[in-house]
């Protein structure tokens, strides 16, 4: 076993002491969240001090921390500036890794099983997507990314992994019409609203997870298009980007 593996392993345990993650423990062995990670990130602990770490400056510090259950951040300002400006005042986060616990905690409530068609907002890296595709197969797997630079580092990635999901660029409150009805759909940026498109797009019975005014829920859809919206406490995530062409939508309505 090498180093990647071991620490992945210990990793899981790690997780596993939250609670019984079903089928999401071979997914996390089948997928090394290293693959995911720039050689230059941020690494953002919820409760410590965050730092840099540079793979070519110091690669054992960054495997160590791939395998760590924090947030890893790998895109400021819209990627208007360097990673190593993160830390200074009035920078916003605006792409990442999640934590691991995190993900799987919502992959858990998500409960998406072989063959569910299945869409993700929020690619970022592409481990979740990664994550989905080794549970559901890949070709079920939709994923949407706002940003079209970090969408071709996710495609990058999930090749690197042996994934090849059906990955879009573009604003995920649209949903992606033209590959529902969804049996799952995944949000992974923090919203304050639910857009109607998301609901139309997924399948009655089916299950929509989000990070919705700061705490992690999930919506059952019902026959009749209603929805039981179930809290599962605070869930701290970086908010829906909108498109920057804004103005040119609004001129034409
Ligand atoms: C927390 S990260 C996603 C983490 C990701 N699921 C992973 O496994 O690495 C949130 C992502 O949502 C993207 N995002 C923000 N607003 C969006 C929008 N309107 N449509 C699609 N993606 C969006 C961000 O660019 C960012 O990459």
């Amino acid at each position: 076993m090498n180093q990647a593996e071991r620490l992945n392993r210990a990793m899981i345990r790690e997780i596993e002491k939250l609670g019984d993650i079903g089928p999401w423990h071979d997914a996390l062995l089948a997928v090394p969240r290293h693959l995911f990670i720039p050689n230059l990130a941020y690494v953002s602990p919820d409760d410590d001090e965050s730092y840099i770490i540079d793979r070519s400056a110091n690669p054992e510090k960054w495997l160590r921390s791939a395998y760590m259950d924090v947030a890893i951040i790998t895109q400021i300002n819209d990627g208007e500036c360097s990673i190593m400006d993160a830390g200074k005042d009035g920078v916003r986060f605006t792409s990442s890794a999640s934590a691991p616990s995190t993900v799987i905690a919502f992959l858990s409530l998500l409960g998406a099983s072989k063959g569910h068609n299945v869409l993700e907002i929020g690619t970022g890296t592409g481990w979740t997507a990664a994550l989905l595709s080794a549970v559901v197969g890949d070709h079920k797997v939709t994923s949407i990314e706002i940003d079209e630079e970090i969408g071709n580092r996710a495609a990058q990635n999930l090749r690197s992994a042996g994934y090849a999901p059906h990955l879009v660029t573009g604003d995920g409150a649209e949903g992606v019409p033209g590959k529902a009805p969804f049996d799952r759909i995944h949000v992974t940026c923090g919203i304050d609203e639910i857009p109607p498109q998301w609901i139309d797009q997924t399948k009655r019975g089916g299950i929509l997870v989000a990070p919705y005014r700061r705490e992690l829920v999930s919506l059952v859809v019902h026959e009749d298009g209603e929805a039981t919206v179930k809290h599962y406490g605070r869930a701290r995530f970086m908010m829906l980007r909108s498109p920057k062409d804004e103005t040119p939508k609004r001129a034409a309505i």
